[in-house]
């Protein structure tokens, strides 16, 4: 198969802007939007664009890259204008905390260097982190990869909601990493994707990433994944996550939480792939999970018809938070979690930074 196209490219030196392949017109049209300056990357999080929380989290570290592009006066203008790039770029979207670890990262990178180093070698040294954030992302995803298969069976039927793969992430994402490293090892393995509602994650990316690399995929409405398990077809559900608590308890995706209930009563495992940097060991448990609720128009009138009527009223929060109990294991790039709980995470993700809010 030849190469998928990367999300997310910078593309030149200090001076260079960030190209993303723009994920809203995906499996339709493979289009790249180039931005300039960081109001075009907080547009291309906030609009999805570009989408999943390592990508998001890359984007954002380029995106302080583009917002001190005219800083190239004095340490304490640059400085000012690092703590106002990295605070609008937070505002983006709330739920994945590889956002809010990305900026984080920036900003300590240019305080190693307070005092010490010029404005431009400033901007140079934050391209250089933004990189190695990108660059650290890529081992990342084929490490969770070759860790999260050794718990499929050969032949496996997977199912997978939203989409977790090489778009959400630098390459290879996080739960297709695992899909994919036992396809390229030779091993039997078949998908069942979630078409993921409202925005149809699942039917335009992870269906389009499967099928790209010609693995048996089988698109089925969010609404049919009990069916499916009840069937006995599934041996195993898959996700990624936006943000993992202390003690577990995951969000991800709307729909994942009613995804791994419905694995329980199955008797199917239920696996979350994720990076230590999706961790934020400073809030206890779920419920301090920021939920972002997204516009009403993606429910009663999206992709281009109305299909509800005028003047109803809507919910659309775009994560849930699945219970660590739930969950038999975390598939990090470290090894895996398991049984999930406080001490068992605390031991995988030990070193993790606190991310500041
Ligand atoms: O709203 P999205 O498309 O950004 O949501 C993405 C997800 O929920 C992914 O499963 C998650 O970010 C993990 S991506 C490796």
């Amino acid at each position: 198969m030849m190469g998928q196209p990367e999300s997310v490219q910078w593309i030149g030196d200090v001076d260079g802007c960030l190209r993303l392949l723009d994920q809203t017109l995906l499996p339709l049209e493979l289009r790249y939007v180039a931005c300039h300056d960081v109001d075009a990357v907080w547009e291309a999080i906030k609009n999805l664009r570009v989408r999943g929380a390592p990508a998001i989290g890359i984007a954002a570290a380029y995106g302080v890259c583009l917002g001190l592009r005219n800083a190239d006066e004095t340490e304490p203008e640059l400085f000012d204008q690092l703590q106002q790039v990295t605070t609008h770029l937070t505002g983006s979207r709330p739920t994945a905390v590889n956002l809010f670890w990305a900026l984080d990262r920036m900003r300590a990178a240019a305080d190693r260097l307070r005092g010490r180093a010029t404005s431009r070698e400033i901007r140079q040294a934050l391209l250089l982190e933004a990189q190695a954030i990108h660059a650290e992302d890529r081992a990342t995803c084929h490490a969770i990869g070759r860790c999260g298969t050794t718990l499929l069976p050969d032949p496996a039927r997977v199912l997978t909601h939203c989409n977790a793969g090489g778009l959400a992430t630098s390459e290879y994402g996080t739960a297709l990493s695992v899909i994919f490293t036992a396809w390229d090892q030779g091993r039997r393995v078949e998908v069942f994707v979630d078409e993921t509602r409202p925005l149809l994650q699942g039917a335009r990316l992870t269906a389009w990433e499967l099928t790209q690399r010609e693995i048996p995929t089988t698109l089925i409405c969010d609404s049919m994944a009990a069916q499916v398990m009840k069937e006995g077809r599934v041996d195993a559900v898959i996700t990624g996550a936006d943000r993992i608590a202390a003690n577990g308890d995951a969000a991800n995706k709307i729909g994942t939480y009613g995804l791994a209930v419905l694995a329980r009563a199955h008797g199917v495992p239920f696996y979350i792939a994720a990076p230590t940097n999706s961790f934020d060991l400073s809030i206890a448990s779920g419920e301090h999970i920021v939920i972002e609720e997204r516009a009403a128009e993606e429910i009663t009138e999206n992709f281009g018809r109305r299909t509800a009527p005028v003047g109803v009223h809507t919910y659309n929060p775009a994560f849930d938070v699945t219970p660590a109990r739930l969950i038999s294991a975390i598939i990090t790039e470290r090894g895996i979690i398991q049984p999930v709980n406080r001490e068992t995470i605390r031991e995988n993700v030990s070193g993790q930074r606190t991310i500041s809010k």
